[in-house]
């Protein structure tokens, strides 16, 4: 059977500018072009983990504006099954302003809008979330959703996977709902309660974020960029897997990819370090293309680049 995902997440227009270099505070930079992607973290892990594969159902708000058209079309041109979407009236859709560098990073503000306004869910929708494999859930939604949508999975045995994205601190009633934490490593520092969250000099090593956050999860994905990724659970079990070398273009949504495709590959019960290695070519794929939701790879992308990258060449 086809494995599905319930991402319970937000949905942003994103407001994309190139640029040379990035602005530093207080700092005008002019940009080369500008354009307009759908996005949000929540609907970027719904159209990856569609496009990798699996059936996938997007619980979210958006507003009864263009945007909010626009983010509905983009989801479901994906094949992600919007029941659980809401229109809102009154809020404007959420959007992300964003910078992109000539080196491929970027910088990112978000106004919520209507994400803020995804404040609970009903019985169809926890109905939904226990019948799935995997709920996947992001931190651009208010804090109480995610925890509603958290129990609800514990409830239906669902698995739980949270990609505790933007950066911020958890209540432990969360962090004792996890199954899998995906983080990068400003993400870990700051869960960690590590000094110098946004300092990664300051942000503690590899092996002393992943121990930290086991205090408080069984399994840690830990994402390092174009390095790849490391994971650890109570079990013992240590990983530490590459990514495919790319020419990376834009790494808007690569965490996205990633997560994404590593739920897929949890939901079909693959073994960990062939669903980490398969989740690091799936953010590769997507750092080689411009925008977010334009960017996230299919099925065939994913297995192509992993099959080149990590299976032994006869
Ligand atoms: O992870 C990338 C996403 O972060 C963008 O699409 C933007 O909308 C923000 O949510």
């Amino acid at each position: 059977m086809t494995a599905s995902v319930v991402v319970v997440g937000s949905a942003n227009m994103d407001l994309v500018v190139a640029t040379p270099t990035l602005p530093r505070p207080g700092e005008t930079v002019l940009g080369e072009g500008f354009t307009t992607v759908p996005g949000g973290k929540g609907a970027n892990q719904a159209v990856a983990a569609a496009r990798a594969g699996a059936r996938c159902h997007f619980l979210g708000a958006v507003g009864l504006d263009a945007f909010g058209d626009e983010l509905k079309g983009c989801l479901a041109a994906s094949g992600v099954e919007l029941d659980g979407l809401r229109r809102v009236a009154g809020h404007p859709s959420g959007v992300a302003l964003i910078a992109v560098d000539a080196a491929a990073e970027n910088l990112i503000v978000v106004a919520p809008g209507a994400n803020a306004q995804l404040t609970e869910l009903d019985a169809v929708d926890r109905e939904l979330i226990g019948s799935c494999d995997v709920l996947l859930c992001q931190l651009e939604i208010p804090l109480e959703t995610v925890v509603q949508a958290a129990v609800a999975a514990r409830a239906g045995h669902t698995a739980f996977i949270l990609n505790a994205a933007p950066a911020r601190a958890l209540p432990d009633e969360l962090m004792a709902l996890v199954d899998v934490l995906v983080v990068n490593q400003t993400e870990a520092a700051v869960l960690a309660g590590l000094d110098g969250g946004r300092d990664a000099s300051r942000a503690g090593n590899v092996p002393e974020l992943l121990a930290n956050l086991l205090a408080s999860v069984p399994r840690v994905v830990l994402t390092l960029g174009a390095a790849g990724a490391a994971y650890a659970d109570r079990d013992g079990t240590r990983l530490e897997v590459g990514a495919p070398p790319v020419a990376a273009v834009d790494t808007t949504a690569a965490g996205d990819a990633f997560t994404g495709a590593f739920a897929v590959a949890w939901a079909q019960g693959r073994p960990v370090e062939e669903a980490l290695r398969w989740a690091c070519a799936a953010g590769a794929a997507c750092a080689q293309h411009w925008g977010a939701s334009t960017s996230l790879p299919l099925q065939p992308d994913i297995d192509a680049l992993y099959e080149r990258a990590y299976q032994p060449q006869t």
